[in-house]
């Protein structure tokens, strides 16, 4: 049968029809082959190919273990991103694979959710431009990628059932931009629902969600499919926009006679049905390249200089690091040799190969002297391992300790309940530090882990996160400085878990959570409520020293504004500066965060070089959602433009004046008393209306505060008036008005 014909899903028959929107199996399409549409397989992601050799989750064939998402975020390099994902592309060619399950992108709303090590973080903007990256490296090489959860998937607890009880602003401000943002400019072929509800309705079940705002507002072409077993009802999924169900549940009958009882168009089943013919035929290509090879060990080092990106250099007094040559080292903590790398769940990989710190350390011809000072499991610590370690610290030059969270403090399915690092860790690091004071921690950790209790009995922090296979090797490379550190955090790290704006909220109860800390998520939260913390989002140390001056602004619009500057490493060593820019917003009606990350680049420069770096911000970057209006709105005014190297190292700060959409909201009976006086509009026909004794204006302050929050209407009738009929005429003026400055038709919002 030709493999050319492109056939319509509103040709096949019912039966056919219905079958498509549902997998083979649990991981493969179901295709019409005798058209030539084979069942292409589409398996998990996120950060590597776990291609199922069985049900097992843990039996899967051989791929690159690129850095968990967690590490790469913190990369802040979506040219990076980009190379990963070209090479995760090519692995699934080799294995047939047409659509890679990832990358995960929801928000790190709290530092004890369960798959934050899957999420990019706690800001939309990284998470987008990161997440843009890695779709566009696998679909350049002619293969799809699945964005998810959509939407609201931000903890574990009940994670099948919960309802995210989200109001409309946040969700537009914080939860949903990534997705928006990573649909317009990288269009990934396809979507996965999520398992979570938002507002009482199921992902897979929400139309509004999959066609209204996915579809409908953001022009998504590409096919939906559930997350695996999220759907509860095949019709209403269907109805809602959804185009696959994974895995099969053996209900296409259910499909097929909803149709046939008028409980789902058949105009919306061909719809459904036709993106998951236009997937195949899309994936084709690359599909057919039968015998394609990819080039493992190119691809490890793909993984390794992903690594080398994603460490954090927290702290690092008196140069500790980098290491010299001749200086010899205790390498103490059972995480040299016996990696955490990855984290638990759908998204565990089988690696090419794993390259250990120790094994690195010992490539190098170093000094080394390793003892593993505790033991993964909670078994009690062991005092032999102390004593030992204690040993090798007291002769060495410098101890480089292996800290973090053993593989089942952390996994898809639960939440954490604490931050905290294993107590008897915490206990090893203080003996060693009595017995040698040059003591460098690196952690191993997929979620934030606390530091503010210990990191004073450390000279250097490394937050290597979670690195994928070659992270034993990136390390070794950041400590000897054969790399320079570069990665910065794409996450706070709080002081305290009760410092966390989710604190009284996180994880919900009774099937409900309800994120009522609003757009007050991570810094946002810490830097407008001025809440100290131990290290800022976007924040990371370098080998180098860099400078960022001349930092200037054009208007480029009405409300578009371009920043430059200039960045100099002012260092012998060649390294990389992550500039971000923030937005501060004007004097606002709404309560805003203190400032928003909207731009972001990582400059690259050889030791001394400088140079210089533009970013554009749109009208877009100063808005707010309105709910009002149900709208983005941006006031007029005057906003803040903040350069700095994290939300808290801000190296210059220009205002600019923007003249704002012109967009309000039309005064009508229920506006209040304030609301008429202050409209440029309103106000002067309120004037004229309490000159001429219609509208009662106390002269007691306390009166007339009260009145001023009351809607105008009720304080007419309740001082005795006919509060209807002065309000009608007031709102005669104000049409009137309205149409003579020709701004009919220019509001938004409720009449
Ligand atoms: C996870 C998804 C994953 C799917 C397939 C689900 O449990 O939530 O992220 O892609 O399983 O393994």
């Amino acid at each position: 049968m030709s493999q050319d014909r492109n056939i319509k899903a509103g040709e096949l028959d019912l039966r056919q029809e219905a079958s498509l929107t549902s997998g083979s199996d649990s991981w493969h399409l179901q295709g019409v082959p005798e058209q030539g549409y084979e069942g292409y397989m589409i398996t998990d992601g996120p950060y590597g190919l776990r291609k199922a050799t069985g049900s097992d989750v843990y039996g899967s064939v051989p791929a690159t273990c690129f850095p968990p998402t967690a590490g790469l975020a913190s990369s802040w390099n979506p040219d990076l991103t980009y190379r990963v994902g070209q090479a995760m592309g090519e692995e699934c060619i080799q294995e047939e694979v047409a659509v890679i399950l990832g990358p995960g992108i929801n928000i790190k709303r709290s530092p004890l959710g369960g798959r934050n090590f899957e999420y990019y973080s706690e800001d939309p903007v990284l998470a987008g431009h990161q997440a843009a990256g890695l779709v566009e490296g696998v679909q350049s090489k002619g293969v799809g990628t699945s964005l998810k959860h959509f939407a609201a998937n931000n903890q574990e607890t009940d994670r099948l059932r919960v309802s995210s009880d989200v109001d409309q602003r946040t969700l537009r401000e914080i939860y949903l931009p990534a997705f928006e943002y990573v649909v317009k400019h990288a269009k990934p072929w396809t979507i996965m629902c999520a398992y979570n509800k938002l507002n009482g309705v199921y992902g897979s079940e929400n139309r509004w969600l999959l066609t209204d705002v996915l579809r409908g507002e953001w022009g998504y072409e590409g096919l939906v499919m559930s997350d695996w077993g999220a759907v509860h009802d095949r019709a209403a999924a269907l109805r809602a926009g959804l185009n696959l169900e994974m895995p099969p549940s053996d209900s296409d009958q259910e499909v097929v006679q909803a149709v046939q009882a008028g409980n789902l168009d058949k105009d919306q089943l061909d719809r459904m049905a036709q993106g998951v013919l236009d997937l195949i035929a899309k994936a084709r290509p690359a599909m057919s390249q039968k015998g394609y090879r990819y080039d493992v060990g190119a691809h490890n080092q793909v993984a390794r200089q992903a690594a080398q990106e994603s460490i954090v250099m927290l702290k690092n007094e008196d140069g500790v690091l980098p290491l010299s040559a001749g200086e010899k080292i205790a390498l103490i903590g059972e995480f040299a040799r016996t990696p955490r790398y990855q984290g638990g769940g759908s998204s565990h990989i089988t690696p090419t190969k794993v390259t250990t710190a120790l094994d690195s350390f010992k490539e190098t011809g170093m000094d080394v002297d390793f003892a593993p000072g505790f033991t993964l499991d909670d078994a009690p610590q062991d005092a032999a391992l102390t004593d030992q370690a204690l040993k090798a610290a007291a002769g060495a030059d410098k101890v480089v300790l292996f800290l973090g969270l053993p593989e089942d403090a952390e996994s898809e399915g639960f939440d954490r309940t604490s931050m905290d690092l294993p107590a008897k860790q915490l206990d090893l690091l203080k003996a060693v530090g009595q017995a040698n004071d040059q003591v460098i921690v690196v952690l191993s950790n997929g979620s934030v882990v606390s530091v503010t209790d210990w990191i004073p009995q450390a000279k250097a922090v490394l937050e290597s996160w979670l690195l994928g296979q070659a992270g034993g090797q990136a390390v070794v490379d950041i400590l000897t400085g054969q790399a320079n550190p570069s990665g910065r955090l794409p996450e706070t790290i709080p002081e305290h878990l009760e410092d966390n704006p989710t604190i009284t909220s996180f994880p919900g109860e009774e099937g409900h959570s309800r994120y009522g800390e609003g757009v007050y998520v991570g810094y946002r939260y810490y830097d407008t409520f001025k809440r100290r913390v131990a290290f800022p989002f976007g924040f990371g140390l370098s080998y180098s020293t860099f400078e960022i001056s001349d930092v200037r602004l054009e208007k480029t619009g009405p409300n578009a504004v371009q920043v430059s500057m200039t960045v100099a490493n002012t260092s012998r060593v060649d390294g990389a500066q992550t500039v971000q820019v923030y937005v501060a917003p004007c004097a606002s009606k709404v309560g805003r965060p203190s400032h928003e990350l909207k731009a972001f680049a990582k400059v690259f420069l050889k030791a001394g070089q400088s140079r210089e770096v533009r970013m554009d911000l749109d009208q877009r970057d100063f808005a707010y959602w309105s709910t009002a209006m149900d709208g983005w709105h941006v006031e007029a005014g005057t906003y803040g433009i903040e350069v700095g190297t994290s939300s808290r190292d801000l190296v210059a700060r220009l205002d600019v004046d923007l003249d704002g959409d012109g967009l309000f909201i039309r005064l009508n009976s229920d506006s209040t008393m304030e609301e008429w006086r202050e409209d440029p509009i309103g106000g002067p026909i309120m004037k004229s209306h309490v000159e001429g004794g219609k509208v009662p204006m106390p002269n007691d302050p306390n009166t007339a505060k009260l009145f001023d929050s009351m809607p105008l209407v009720s304080v007419i009738t309740i001082s005795g008036g006919d509060g209807r009929r002065v309000v009608a005429d007031m709102i005669t003026d104000y049409q009137q008005a309205l149409e003579q400055k020709g701004l009919i038709g220019a509001s938004k919002g409720h009449e």
